[in-house]
């Protein structure tokens, strides 16, 4: 596993990783075997209407899925874009779909969290945000400290706007380099920022188990596990200039 492709300091690198750079630490992918939805469909715990229809149900889906982050770490993966991030400093931006922190347990600094954070969530009313560990899990239906109505998890559902999506668009019209990790390619917006950074004149990078829906738009493809290709291509990627 070689690359070809350079990187310099004065190049801009934008990531963008999905559930695959999370496998390794023992988080289930969504559309893998076994994946996330396994129990439930998407409609039910994953869009406004689900949580309307039975919000008890989908607290239970996004608590179990906070406590599970109490017995997970961040693997190889993760660690080498910290390593890449200390190399490029402001000349890198990571995007990622992954709500389970583990880029920011990590240690990356500069990664917006496009679709929400399981460590959030917010008053349905009064939108008071609240850090998870701060409210109280043991009601069905957690409540705002403030006005006493629903809280629900700062997740970014189906129908919903993502995060950051201004920021992304100037980044991926700066980018030099678009590097795509552990991502199916399906689901919008994220899935077209390979294309748009392309467009734009990025050199684009893809690392994944299997080969994505957009792997048209991808220069370079490494197909394996993160964990085991991304350490071998960062020190590839930050000792090659001269
Ligand atoms: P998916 O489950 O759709 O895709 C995971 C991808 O990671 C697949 O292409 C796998 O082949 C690959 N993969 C699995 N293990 C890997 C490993 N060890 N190393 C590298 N790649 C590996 O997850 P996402 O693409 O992240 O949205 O899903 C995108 C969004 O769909 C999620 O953020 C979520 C979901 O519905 C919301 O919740 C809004």
């Amino acid at each position: 596993m070689n690359t070809k492709i350079k990187i310099c300091k004065n190049d801009f690198v934008v990531v963008l990783t999905g559930a695959g750079i999370s496998a390794e630490s023992g988080i289930k992918t969504f559309r893998d075997n076994n994946g996330l939805w396994e129990d439930h469909s998407v409609e039910e715990v994953a869009t406004p209407e689900g949580f309307f229809k039975n919000p008890a149900l989908v607290w239970r889906f996004y608590k179990q899925r906070y406590y599970q982050l109490a017995d997970v770490i961040p693997n190889s993966g993760h660690f080498a874009l910290v390593k890449l991030e200390e190399y490029l400093a402001d000349n890198f931006l990571l995007i990622t779909q992954n709500v389970d922190g583990l880029h920011r347990q990590a240690g990356n600094k500069r990664i917006y969290e496009m679709h929400g954070s399981l460590e959030e969530t917010y008053c349905l009313k009064c939108k008071t945000h609240y850090p998870t560990n701060t409210i109280n899990l043991a009601q069905d239906i957690p409540k705002c400290k403030k006005c006493n109505a629903s809280l629900r998890p700062d997740i970014v559902w189906f129908g919903e706007m993502p995060y950051f999506l201004p920021e992304i668009d100037l980044a991926l019209r700066k980018a030099t380099h678009f590097i795509t990790i552990g991502t199916s390619g399906v689901v919008y917006p994220a899935a077209q920022f390979l294309m748009l950074a392309k467009m734009n004149g990025a050199k684009t990078i893809g690392v994944n188990f299997n080969s994505p829906d957009n792997r048209n738009f991808i220069e370079e493809f490494h197909q394996g596990k993160s964990g085991e290709l991304l350490p071998k291509l960062v020190e590839q990627w930050i000792s090659q200039e001269v």
